[in-house]
């Protein structure tokens, strides 16, 4: 049975339509860990790329790709792959990439795995679940800057999309510039306030913070003041509280003693939060 093409532009939510907004107008595109293909589909149908690879590692999301390229009637303008990360792809292939809707371990990872083609591409639209800033600070300590950034709510989760660079954007030197002066600014808001915060902690401890905490939360991020921030800072603060709660449970002065920092920090994000948003 042949079924019909579909002709209408596929609908993307609104977590694919921003890592969509970021893609080059014509691009040479792999998107990597594709599953249903998508934005690639997308992308071709409104004719913002010249080229498309999708790949996945799995056959289950490999064939629902094939599938989706075939329902659109772009299967000869998406070719779809099955392999790990950018090892199927080839020297010269791509500009572009995009890597979506996985940990950030697994987004290092899938960087690493083929550095001929890693070296070609100028733009990488990365989208982390996890471990945010360890792609931020590993990017940019390779030489990678970051261009933008933004914060986007779907289903009532929020997502990190980070547009890496060659060329243009903040670099790493530049990102630790920019911690000591938020740690500037941070600490007379703490002092006009009269907070009764430790000595200690408003020492060294401050920077140990805001550095923590400005890879976490994108220094782009940051200083747009994005509203979904609040929901990070928030989680943030949740988390700490159960490493509290769990840690109460013990008798031992050692874990009493981290209980009391993980306590400093808490209230470190609950001032950050209303220094920003207030
Ligand atoms: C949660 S889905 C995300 C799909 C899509 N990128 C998105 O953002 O909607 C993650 C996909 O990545 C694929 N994947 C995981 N590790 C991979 C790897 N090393 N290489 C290629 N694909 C991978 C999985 O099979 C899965 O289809």
């Amino acid at each position: 049975m042949v079924n019909d093409i579909i002709k209408d532009n596929i609908k993307l939510g609104s977590r694919l339509h921003t890592i969509a907004s970021f893609v080059p107008l014509g691009s040479k595109l792999a998107d990597i860990g594709t599953d249903h293909a998508y934005l690639l589909v997308y992308l071709i149908q409104t004719g913002t790329i010249k080229s498309a690879i999708g790949v996945d590692i799995h056959k289950g999301p490999y064939e629902s790709a094939l599938e989706t390229v075939k329902m659109y009637g772009v299967a000869q303008r998406v070719d779809v792959r099955q392999g790990n990360g950018l090892i199927p792809l080839r020297s010269g292939e791509i500009d572009t990439l995009v890597i979506a809707g996985m940990g950030g371990t697994t987004i290092l990872e899938i960087l690493q795995s083929n550095p001929q083609v890693l070296a070609e591409a100028s733009k990488a639209i990365l989208q982390p679940q996890g471990a945010e800033a360890r792609v931020r600070k590993e990017l940019t300590v390779q030489g990678w800057r970051i261009k933008d950034e933004c914060l986007i709510e779907e289903d009532n989760r929020v997502y990190s999309v980070i547009i890496f660079t060659r060329s243009e954007g903040l670099d790493y030197e530049e990102i630790e510039n920019r911690i000591r002066n938020i740690g500037d600014h941070f600490r007379k808001y703490i002092l006009q306030q009269k907070l009764k915060i430790d000595t200690d902690l408003m020492n060294e401890k401050l920077d140990h913070f805001i550095k923590k905490y400005v890879w976490i939360l994108g220094p782009i991020n940051l200083e747009n003041k994005d509203a979904h921030l609040q929901s990070i800072i928030r989680e943030n603060m949740i988390n700490l509280d159960n490493i509290v709660q769990g840690m109460a449970k013990t008798s031992r002065e050692e874990t009493k003693e981290k209980a009391k920092l993980v306590e400093q920090e808490r209230k470190l994000l609950e001032v950050m939060q209303r220094w920003l948003f207030q």
